[in-house]
Parts: structure tokens; C-alpha cells; sequence
């Protein structure tokens, strides 16, 4: 008899598509869904493409062959059959608010109480839309960052009504997967990813837009600064580091960072035409039809980065 437990995903897209490889190379049966039969059968056959490259360059996850891994997962165009007996839904349509409650509502219906929702939202709080369902306490947010099998973290963002049994179990099955949840206590706007990059990129433009930096200067900056140390450890046990602990560090640069603070411009306006300058510095240095190889380039990137990690952590 199979007892794998089954995981359902609604929105076979890009995201969907991540989260059925990291659940199927874990052990669980998938099953996931889209409003189209041609879309399922598409994902499929890129998943399947993608599960048999990771094996041939040594990066599947799993104990499990390529071939064994894919055949865990199914697929159609049934939210019930999604749904039924899965210890867990994992919904990843479209980031539109009133398509997000649509669904979410549609899964209501036909939830029972020992399944748990989660959405991938990357922005949007759970309360706005999931007020007023039935099942409220089993569903929250579980966003994961692109490309998640290569980059670990998912945010998890309950909402008023999760219960935190919930919160806690969807945090082992997160654990379980290979993933690193982080727990909020409660929503917040943009969580916590979308706001630190959202501060980050503000900062980019205005000193892009101020003339004080190009935006490959700006670029650089990162890779070549803050990324190689943000790797491996936060901006606080960075900071913690470069002095005798975080009261060393205060006690040394506290001021300075007042007055550097206090020069911030906050928000920047991202609205065309005010951002072309800054889109045509990025057209230039990264051509609109060679996106597709440096997705690659990027992607070869992050699986070596993610074979450092592991091999480091088994030291
Ligand atoms: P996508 O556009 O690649 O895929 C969306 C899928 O949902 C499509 O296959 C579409 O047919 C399907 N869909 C549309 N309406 C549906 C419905 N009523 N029921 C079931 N399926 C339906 O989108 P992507 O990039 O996979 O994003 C999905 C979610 O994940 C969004 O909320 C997004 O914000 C979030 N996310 C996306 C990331 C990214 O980098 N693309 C990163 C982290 C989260």
C-alpha cells in the first residue's frame, strides 16, 4: 500500500512547479492542480526535464532517482481531488488579490480541518484574503524565494486566525523538505524579505539617480560588499563581528550611522517615466534578449553556491 502522505499544489506556474520538486524529492505524493489540462501537462514535462538535468549534474535533491521522484507527482484539473486527503495545500496562482480570495474560497469549500493552506503570496497579508472562511485557522502564508531549490528561506506569515498549531506544523513540514522557515508572529505588509530588498533597492536608485553611482557601481557594491558576508551571516551577527559584540559596535559607530540614517531619501519613485533613466543603465548592461541565458548563468550559480553550503555544513 502507498503511504506516502500527499501534498496538493494549485498554480502548476514557476513556483508551483518548484514546490512539487522540493516536496516529491522529499517523499511526499503531489498532486497539483491548474484550471487547464494543457498547463498541467506542460509543467509536468518541465519538471521532469528539470528533475532528470539535476540528477545528470549531481544536484537532485532527495534520496530518490529522477525518475522515482517524478513519478510522485500527478496532476489535473480537480481542486477535490487536490485537496482530499493532503496533509497540506500549497496555493500558487497569480499575485492578484481578488483571484488569491477567489481560490482561497473555492479551496473552503471543499477543505477538511486536517489540511493546511498555505499561499506563496510574495506580498500580500493574509488577512486580506482570508477574512471570513470557514477553515481560517488552517490556512496562512508560506512565501518561498525564487528559485527555492537553491535558496532556502520561506516566510511564514500566519494570519490573525491561524491557530499556532498550524504555524508550528507547517513549520516542521518546511523543515522537513530541506527548507528554512522563518516565523513571524504576526502579518505584516511586504513580511520581511520584500522589505528589506524594497530598502535596499531605494537606496540603489537614489544614488544611481544623485549621480554618486552608476548602477553597475551600484551592483558591484553588492556582490562584492555586503553579498559574500550576507551568504553566511545576517546585517546583525555581521555587525556583531566587526566588533566586540553588538554594544562594542554601537558604542564605535552608533553616531555614524545616525547621521548617514538621517541622509536616507526613503521612498523612491518608481513610476516610468521618472525610473528610465536607471532602466536604460540596466537594458544596457543587461540585454532584454539575452535574459533567458543569464536566468542560466544565474541559476549555475546558485546550485554551486548551494553545494558550498551543504559541504560546508557537513564540517
Ligand atoms: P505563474 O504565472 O508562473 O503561475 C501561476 C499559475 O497559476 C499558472 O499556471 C496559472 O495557469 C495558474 N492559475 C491561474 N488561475 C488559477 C486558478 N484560478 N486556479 C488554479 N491555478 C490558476 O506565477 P508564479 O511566478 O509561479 O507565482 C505564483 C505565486 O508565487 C504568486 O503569488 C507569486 O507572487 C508567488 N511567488 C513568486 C515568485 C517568483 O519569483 N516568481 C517568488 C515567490 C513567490
Amino acid at each position: 500500500m502507498d503511504n506516502k502522505r500527499k501534498v496538493g499544489i494549485v498554480g502548476s506556474g514557476l513556483i508551483g512547479g518548484s514546490w512539487a520538486m522540493l516536496f516529491t524529492a522529499a517523499g511526499f505524493k503531489v498532486y497539483m492542480y491548474d484550471i487547464d489540462d494543457k498547463l498541467v501537462a506542460d509543467a509536468l514535462k518541465d519538471i521532469q526535464r528539470q528533475l532528470q538535468n539535476l540528477e545528470k549534474i549531481g544536484m537532485l535533491r532527495g534520496s530518490d532517482a529522477a525518475d522515482v521522484q517524478f513519478s510522485g507527482i500527478s496532476g489535473g484539473t480537480s481542486l477535490e481531488e487536490c485537496v482530499r486527503g493532503s496533509v497540506y495545500v500549497q496555493e500558487c496562482v497569480p499575485e492578484q488579490l481578488s483571484l488569491k480570495r477567489k481560490v482561497f474560497e473555492q479551496l473552503d469549500a471543499v477543505l477538511d480541518d486536517a489540511t493546511i493552506v498555505a499561499s506563496s503570496t510574495s506580498t500580500m497579508v493574509p488577512s486580506t484574503f482570508m477574512s471570513g472562511l470557514k477553515h481560517a485557522q488552517n490556512c496562512l502564508v508560506s512565501h518561498p524565494v525564487n528559485p527555492p531549490y537553491f535558496v532556502p528561506a520561506v516566510e511564514i506569515v500566519p494570519s490573525p486566525w491561524t491557530s499556532e498549531a498550524v504555524v508550528s506544523k507547517t513549520e516542521d513540514i518546511m523543515t522537513e523538505i530541506g527548507q528554512e522557515p522563518i516565523v513571524f508572529k504576526k502579518e505584516h505588509p511586504g513580511f520581511g524579505l520584500n522589505r528589506i530588498q524594497y530598502s535596499i533597492l531605494n537606496e540603489c536608485y537614489h544614488l544611481i539617480k544623485d549621480g554618486v553611482l552608476s548602477a553597475d557601481g551600484v551592483d558591484k557594491l553588492m556582490k562584492f560588499g555586503l553579498g559574500p558576508r550576507y551568504a553566511w551571516m545576517g546585517p546583525l551577527e555581521t555587525a556583531v563581528l566587526n566588533a566586540e559584540g553588538m554594544r562594542s559596535y554601537l558604542e564605535r559607530y552608533s553616531h555614524i550611522m545616525h547621521s548617514v540614517s538621517a541622509d536616507l531619501k526613503g521612498p523612491a519613485d518608481w513610476s516610468l517615466p521618472a525610473a528610465e533613466p536607471i532602466i536604460q543603465q540596466l537594458d544596457q548592461l543587461f540585454p532584454l534578449d539575452k535574459l533567458k541565458e543569464r536566468r542560466q548563468w544565474r541559476d549555475e550559480r546558485l546550485i554551486a553556491f548551494a553545494a558550498l553550503r551543504d559541504q560546508m555544513k557537513r564540517k
